[in-house]
């Protein structure tokens, strides 16, 4: 039986590709250094597959221990590597702990994984690269712009890293997925995204408002060129996420990539703004949201949603949840903390 370490496996995307795996057929190890996340996603996670994961709780900026877990670990399939620093305001303050948590950790990882006959290996990046690209919707092919935070920038640099590291080993087989807006939670609300203190992301500030925990929700600029004057984005069910890794993995393992080096948008294709996230918030809880404009975030772009016709006919892979669909199970998640 295959076995798949998930790094950052007990965070918001890597629980739901967790359970992803099982449902799948793998065995899985986890590795994570509970900085964002908490063990109690353990129990979530065998809650829903019946199945509790290997976990090694360390840092992967401990190279040592980074290369006595690959020595113990001989018998990998793939790596799917999540754990990363993902908050961009942060990242903007603090950029060493940004370059090292992101950067580093991920070199150290290729160094052990370079040492094997073959190596599997599916990226986390984001949209992000892409910055505020001049056509919609935007196909990987669109050109990588100039970082706006250094969190955007470890992405960028990751993917570089990749794309040297699979030039020069052809037994060295990456796909790099770049996420749009992930939202929502498994169906059971048995895993969900666990914001720490106060969300900076949309969803988690809109069902924390539903729920009374947060008075009001700041809608960030209601005069961009768009269809209502508020941002838009390709808000993507976590589960659909999950399940393209799968995908992915399959892929690599199956040996069905063209090249050892290979890039997919994971998004809906559909834009949506914020009063229309807000309005399907109100659908599914029933509930009116309490909300005001204010002015403009710095660094926001104004319009990013995904062409999905590469991951489409490449992976046969398609996002099925709708924005409801994804909202309904955020809301429900929501009123079980
Ligand atoms: N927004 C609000 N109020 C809030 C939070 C967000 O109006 O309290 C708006 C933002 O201005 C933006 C939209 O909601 O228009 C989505 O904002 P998020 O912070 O949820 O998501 P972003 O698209 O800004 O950021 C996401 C990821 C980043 C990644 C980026 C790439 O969170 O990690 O996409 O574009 F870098």
């Amino acid at each position: 039986m295959s076995k798949i370490l998930v790094t950052g496996g007990l965070g918001y995307i890597g629980s739901h590709t967790v359970v992803a795996l099982q449902e799948a057929g793998f065995k899985v190890v986890i590795i994570d250094n509970l900085s964002n996340a908490s063990t109690k996603v353990l129990d979530g996670i065998l809650a829903i597959s019946g199945e509790l994961p290997e976990f090694e709780n360390f840092d992967l900026r401990n190279k040592l221990k980074t290369q006595e877990f690959f020595k113990k670990y001989d018998d990998l399939s793939g790596v799917i590597h999540f754990a990363a620093s993902k908050a961009v305001g942060e990242s903007v303050g603090n950029p060493l702990l940004y370059y090292e948590n992101n950067v580093s950790t991920l070199i150290y990882v290729l160094q052990e994984l370079n040492k094997k006959d073959n190596a599997n290996f599916i990226f986390s990046s984001s949209c992000t690269v892409y910055g505020q690209a001049d056509k919609m919707p935007i196909t990987e092919e669109a050109p990588i712009k100039a970082a706006e935070s250094p969190y955007g920038n470890t992405k960028q640099i990751g993917e570089a890293i990749l794309k040297d590291t699979c030039k020069a080993n052809q037994n060295f087989n990456t796909i790099a997925l770049r996420y749009f807006n992930p939202i929502g939670a498994h169906k059971s609300a048995q895993i969900g995204e666990l914001p720490i203190g106060v969300p900076q992301n949309l969803v988690p500030y809109i069902t924390q408002t539903g729920a009374g925990v947060r008075e009001q929700l700041s809608v960030f600029g209601d005069n961009y060129p768009t269809k209502d004057g508020t941002c838009v984005r390709d808000y993507i069910h976590v589960v659909d996420i999950a399940k393209a890794h799968v995908i992915a993995l399959k892929r690599l393992l199956n040996k069905k990539y063209k090249e050892n080096f290979e890039v997919f948008n994971l998004g809906t294709g559909t834009p949506s703004s914020v009063l229309e996230v807000i309005q399907s918030f109100e659908r599914v809880s029933n509930k009116k949201l309490n909300y005001k404009i204010v002015d403009k975030r710095d660094g926001d772009v104004i319009s990013a949603y995904a062409d999905t016709n590469k991951a489409n006919a490449v992976l046969g892979w398609k996002a099925k949840s709708t924005l409801d669909d994804a909202m309904e199970s955020a809301w429900k998640w929501q009123q079980t903390l």
